[in-house]
């Protein structure tokens, strides 16, 4: 395992009570799909325990905790409430992609967000052969700005076409809009 990697795993944050944690097997699978079946997962369609698992297996998962309130869920006792996720699709090397970055309703408004994308900026940024951290947005008005400046990233694809780089993408099955037409979410 390369040394990144290994360097990641089980790295943990603390501000007040909340605890920001990469160790994945902590996110309670049962409570992350419910936030993906919800409308605040605009982006995403519901997934199996399965599928969730494996994602989350195969990701740099940072997981949000409120380690004042403990919760019960049917198959365990849980000390600390899973309140926020963000996850990286990364070799560990050379790329990263930031998706499924949300904090839930109910904790919104109080700098959580701001601090769980400081910690992955904070996290990658010393990757030594790192050559690209990406992400889609189509919110342009809040996230943009929210990632231009807490992670110093730049929009790719201002520019008309044949200028510059520009971001492509092809949807999947798994998309909420898969086989229509059209550059957005819907
Ligand atoms: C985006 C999100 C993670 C921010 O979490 P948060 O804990 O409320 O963030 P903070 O309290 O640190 O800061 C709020 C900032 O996030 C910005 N923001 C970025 N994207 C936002 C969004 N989709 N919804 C609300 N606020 C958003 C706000 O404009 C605000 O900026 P300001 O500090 O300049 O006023 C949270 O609003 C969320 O989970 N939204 C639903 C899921 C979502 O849309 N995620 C995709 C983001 S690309």
């Amino acid at each position: 395992m390369n040394s990144f990697r290994l360097s990641v795993q089980g790295k943990t944050w603390r501000k007040d009570n909340y605890l920001i944690s990469t160790d994945h097997t902590s996110i309670p699978v049962a409570d992350l799909i419910n936030a993906f079946a919800s409308d605040e997962f605009y982006w995403a369609n519901e997934i199996s325990t399965d599928a969730m698992k494996e994602t989350l297996e195969n990701s740099l998962c940072f997981g949000v905790y409120d380690t004042a309130v403990s919760t019960q869920t049917e198959s365990a006792r849980h000390a600390s409430k899973f309140i926020g996720i963000a996850r990286c699709v990364t070799d560990f090397v050379t790329f990263v992609y930031v998706t499924d970055v949300w904090v839930d309703s109910g904790y919104q408004g109080q700098g959580l967000g701001s601090w769980l994308v400081k910690c992955i900026q904070e996290t990658i940024e010393p990757m030594p052969y790192l050559r690209r951290s990406m992400l889609f947005t189509g919110d342009w008005e809040r996230s943009v700005p929210f990632y231009e400046k807490l992670m110093d990233m730049k929009v790719m694809n201002e520019p008309q076409r044949g200028q510059g780089l520009a971001l492509l993408e092809r949807k999947g099955r798994g998309h909420p809009s898969y086989g229509h037409e059209g550059g957005g979410y819907n």
